[in-house]
């Protein structure tokens, strides 16, 4: 069989490309009402198309972010989305093509970084991803589950109708900013597409917005599900949770656990570092129910990703990082709180660039990595003097759908 082309698809196909990604995840072609929300999501220039014989067999769409990054800066992400290859022509290597082409594609747009969320967790890696950063599902019982007097209180809880919400929410987030490593730029294209189709369809989601001293500083968004035999009782799904300061987190906590007729309230998508248990009277109140893969990253341009966050005092050191796919990533850099810079002195640590992609937010130490054998270490001082200067406050958290 002939080698797919692979080449930009014209906006016309953009629908069709969408409706391909949907059947390949087993989801019937979008209707002109969603397509109405969904079409000014994809940017002309940043989707590719695997095509066989002229048909459209393959597809992959980068959308335009920024990533948060230690210290507070952000960097330009490609988020991919829309991976997809028709079920009759996989396992002939089309993904593998239009990967390597998404992958030259992003950096000759001037993202660093490419982001994704992923379906199965087995392909990725061999393209040079790594999980960036993790999240928590838990649960928690009202009844049993009530907050320590020591937690931060003082701010207000409202309740914020549909509609206003459209206004709001993009304006809240954007103010948030990158209060963590791993959050991702909400573009318009985004809020209109994955936010305002659920305010419109009816399907009750309720948007509670925190206040502080300055102004609003946190939502959740949750929609509530009636079990089999609760009663009246119901389930809080909580669906996005973003807040910048621990007054926030507390107060949309504190709010959660006190709505009425409430059996439980669940969050799939919490940061790792978030101690619920620890601000609860029954430490046992909150159960983890899993912990996940968040946010994935590929460093397709490793000097600039890298310099583009900053680093804790401590000595710098030299790593040697290996890219098959992009060759012009390996090589050694010495990297410390001054920055990164190419050198050709001895490698203390040497790791592949799906490995870096799991440290770069500070999600993985380089003494975990070393552990499961994804880190070559050669002078073993090194190797916690990289944990500090990666180091970070604050677990990466994406929680960002696309
Ligand atoms: C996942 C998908 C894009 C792969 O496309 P494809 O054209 O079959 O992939 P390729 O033929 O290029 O395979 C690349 C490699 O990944 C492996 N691979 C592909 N799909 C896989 C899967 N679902 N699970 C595990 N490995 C997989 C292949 O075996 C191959 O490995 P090899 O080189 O060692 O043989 C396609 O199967 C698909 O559209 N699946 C449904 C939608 C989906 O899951 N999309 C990904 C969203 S994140």
């Amino acid at each position: 069989m002939a080698d797919a082309e692979v080449r930009v698809l014209a906006q016309s196909d953009h629908r069709a490309g969408q409706d391909l990604a949907r059947a390949a995840h087993h989801t019937s072609p979008i209707s002109d009402r969603e397509w109405a929300y969904a079409q000014d999501l994809h940017e002309p220039g940043l989707a590719l198309g695997a095509f066989l014989g002229g048909d459209l067999v393959g597809t992959t769409f980068l959308l335009r972010s920024r990533l948060a990054l230690p210290g507070g800066s952000t960097v330009p992400m490609a988020a991919a989305t829309g991976i997809a290859v028709r079920a009759d022509r996989t396992r002939r290597g089309i993904f593998t093509r239009l990967e390597r082409e998404s992958l030259d594609l992003a950096v000759a747009q001037g993202f660093p970084v490419v982001g994704s969320r992923v379906s199965e967790a087995t392909i990725y890696g061999r393209f040079g991803h790594g999980v960036g950063s993790t999240t928590r599902a838990v649960r928690l019982y009202p009844h049993e589950a009530r907050l320590r007097p020591e937690v931060p209180a003082g701010g207000e809880v409202r309740l914020v109708d549909g509609e206003t919400s459209v206004g709001l929410l993009p304006r809240l987030y954007e103010r948030l900013g990158p209060y963590r490593p791993g959050v991702i730029e909400r573009s318009a294209g985004w809020w209109k597409a994955k936010w305002e189709p659920l305010v419109h369809s009816g399907k009750g989601a309720v948007v509670a917005v925190h206040s502080g001293p300055d102004g609003d500083d946190g939502f959740a968004v949750y929609q509530a599900m009636r079990g089999g035999d609760s009663g009246a009782r119901v389930t809080l799904m909580v669906t996005d949770f973003h807040a910048a300061n621990p007054e926030a987190v507390a107060g949309l906590w504190r709010f959660l656990l006190g709505v009425d007729l409430v059996e439980e309230v669940c969050a799939r998508r919490r940061p790792a570092d978030e101690l619920v248990e620890g601000m609860l009277v029954d430490w046992r109140a909150c159960r983890t129910h899993s912990v996940n893969d968040d946010l994935w990253l590929r460093l397709v341009d490793v000097p600039k990703a890298l310099g583009a966050r900053s680093y804790r005092d401590g000595d710098p050191f030299v790593l040697e990082i290996t890219d098959d796919l992009l060759p012009a990533n390996s090589g050694s850099l010495r990297i410390g709180p001054d920055g990164v810079e190419r050198t050709s002195d001895r490698p203390q640590l040497s790791l592949n660039v799906d490995a870096l992609a799991m440290a770069y937010l500070g999600g993985t130490s380089f003494t975990t990595l070393a552990s499961i054998g994804l880190l070559r270490v050669t002078d073993t001082k090194a190797l916690p003097n990289a944990d500090r200067v990666f180091g970070t406050d604050r677990a990466a958290f994406c929680g960002t759908t696309f």
